[in-house]
């Protein structure tokens, strides 16, 4: 069916589309209705189930009919239980007023963008990023000041760059650590000097996408902004979920602790949307958090054979360098040199998202190009799959490499 000719979206809309990683997806899902051999390394999640005891308090909740709108922004005993894990597991304490549940920490991140900035304001993203920031920055209103980080430099945000990059527009800084797509890590020490540049400038808030803080691998202990910098916590959102962690990315719970002004404001934009997310999925994630914990450290184990295994594959392949990321499940592996060879360019592979395209048409593997986290140039692999996968991958590559390397 058409559409009515007058129709046309809003210009908010300008410049914004469903996101690529998604787009790759479907891309991938439809190819493999006609070839069953398709591998996809694009998707962003667990390869891992729900835990059976977090899907039995699912269960438990539909049959005692927790079925209806609960409170605004999460129930008082899923709060409880989000505040036990800041206790427990970061050394923060939040009162039932600092907390705020949505469907998902992609909501919460959109609820505090549409709850603080005006046209104008500024956010300092540091790239490669989960590009969703950027796109909901403007969205929001806002404009996304981004700054490169170079492999280099471990793709992280040196105090020296945020210094020169703060303005009297800065409303936020927005790290994300481990970071999709880089799987870079901001120890403590890397978070102290950062703070130390945004003591001098009050106004700044920071928003802590912790997102895949389970997903480390890098032998120090996890660091956060606001239990690493305690006097900047008042200006700390610390953004977490149980998708990354518990394999329950379709449940849709996510979560952020901030001062009650923020969590206020971000009831408004949440009472005006989507109002309470799932009450099952709330009841789930309650016994997510305080229920045995065994399970993230069997499937970070797992994770981190699987990472080994891919890295060490990729950097066999010619011209292919990959540094060992020390977090989240994506490798992220430097293509330059292979993409400057002239037997590529001759072939019409000029870029990343060229490239993608042929390991996806020609190999049956699908990968997200490195331009669409602001790292052209670079792939990102999910190795949220299995051993057999993740060979089949290599080998095809590698099989895909040699044949546009061939003259
Ligand atoms: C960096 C980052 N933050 C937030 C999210 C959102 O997670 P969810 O909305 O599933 O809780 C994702 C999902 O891919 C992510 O990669």
């Amino acid at each position: 069916m058409g559409c009515w000719p007058e129709f046309s979206r809003s210009a908010k809309l300008n410049g914004i589309g469903i996101s690529e990683i998604i787009r790759i997806g479907t891309e991938a899902r439809k190819l493999a209705t006609s070839h069953d051999d398709v591998i996809s390394l694009s998707a962003g999640e667990p390869d891992f189930s729900t835990p059976d005891n977090v899907k039995l308090a699912g269960i438990n909740a539909i049959l005692t009919n927790q079925t209806r709108y609960t409170a605004l922004d999460g129930t008082a005993a899923l709060k409880a239980a989000i505040r036990r894990k800041f206790q427990r597991e970061n050394g923060l304490d939040y009162a039932e007023n600092e907390i705020s549940v949505g469907a998902g920490a992609k909501q919460v991140l959109f609820n505090i963008l549409m709850a603080t900035l005006d046209p104008g304001d500024e956010v300092i993203v540091p790239t490669p990023c989960w590009t969703t920031y950027l796109d909901m920055i403007r969205l929001a209103g806002g404009t996304a000041t981004v700054v490169p980080c170079s492999e280099e430099t471990g793709f992280r945000l040196s105090p020296e760059q945020l210094a020169a990059t703060l303005t009297p527009r800065t409303r936020w800084l927005l790290l994300n650590s481990p970071s999709n797509p880089t799987g870079a890590v901001y120890r403590a020490s890397h978070l102290a000097a950062l703070g130390e540049v945004l003591r001098a400038v009050p106004r700044v808030g920071i928003i802590s996408d912790d997102i895949y803080e389970h997903v480390l691998y890098d032998p120090a202990p996890f660091a956060t902004m606001a239990a690493t910098c305690p006097d900047l916590k008042p200006r700390v959102v610390t953004v977490n979920g149980v998708s990354k962690a518990y394999s329950m990315t379709g449940w849709r719970v996510g979560y952020a602790a901030a001062a009650p002004e923020v969590i206020t404001a971000m009831a408004i934009v949440q009472s005006q949307s989507s109002s309470n997310p799932c009450s099952i999925s709330q009841a789930a994630a309650i016994e997510a958090l305080d229920g045995p914990q065994d399970a993230i450290t069997s499937r970070r184990n797992a994770f981190r054979s699987r990472r080994d295994r891919i890295v060490t594959g990729l950097n066999t392949l010619p011209h292919v360098h990959c540094t060992m990321p020390d977090g989240a499940f994506y490798a992220f592996a430097d293509m330059r040199a292979l993409l400057a060879r002239p037997e590529l360019k001759r072939k019409g592979i000029i870029d990343d998202a060229a490239l993608c395209r042929y390991f996806l048409h020609e190999c049956h593997v699908a990968i997200v190009p490195g331009f669409c986290f602001g790292g052209p140039g670079y792939l990102r692999l999910s190795y949220a799959a299995s051993d057999k996968m993740i060979d089949d991958a290599l080998e095809r590559m590698k099989t895909g490499v040699n044949r546009l390397l061939a003259v």
